[in-house]
């Protein structure tokens, strides 16, 4: 079984003021993998130490296979995902980030102002995807073939 974690970074959906409409999206794609189980989901305010300490619980305690973060990557203040999500990195993988971002590119030049970063702490890879319904759904569809073998490797 491939575990799969999805963390929603948004101060509207932890306070309710909004629905967490992007992370319903991730999950309805990421049980599109073969062999997935969504292990986990949570939604947490756009605080960095408390969006690191999760992934570092899930990697570390919860030794899930794939974390998917949606949410908190672009360039308002509060936006402080990728620099969460770096704190806890062991090892980045740029190539995904820029082919997510070069692959947005072609829906809406908006692309360009998300932050995003992937990577892998121990046997985990952590993929940071931007906070619209409809973004998630353009990177997990973009993503999806090239998942399993990314994580095969790190098992
Ligand atoms: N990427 C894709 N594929 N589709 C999108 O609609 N929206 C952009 C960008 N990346 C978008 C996208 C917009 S409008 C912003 S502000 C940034 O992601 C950051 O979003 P976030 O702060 O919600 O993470």
């Amino acid at each position: 079984m491939i575990r799969v974690g999805i963390l929603t970074i948004s101060d509207g959906a932890f306070w309710g003021q909004r629905e967490d409409l992007s992370g319903q999206v991730m999950r309805e794609l990421a049980i599109q993998l073969p062999d997935a189980e969504i292990t986990i989901s949570k939604i947490v305010p756009d605080e960095q130490e408390e969006i690191a300490a999760v992934l570092r619980q899930w990697s570390d305690q919860q030794k899930l296979h794939l974390i998917l973060t949606t949410g908190g990557t672009g360039l308002a203040p509060r936006d402080v995902t990728p620099e969460a999500t770096k704190s806890v990195l062991e090892r980045e993988a740029p190539g995904i980030a820029e082919a997510l971002r070069s692959m947005s590119l072609h829906y809406t030049k908006m692309a360009m102002l998300s932050r995003g970063v992937a990577g892998v702490r121990g046997r985990t890879l952590i993929i940071n995807m931007p906070g619209s319904p409809k973004a998630v759904r353009e990177y997990l569809e973009y993503l999806l073939e090239v998942l399993p073998h990314g994580i095969n490797l790190l098992i």
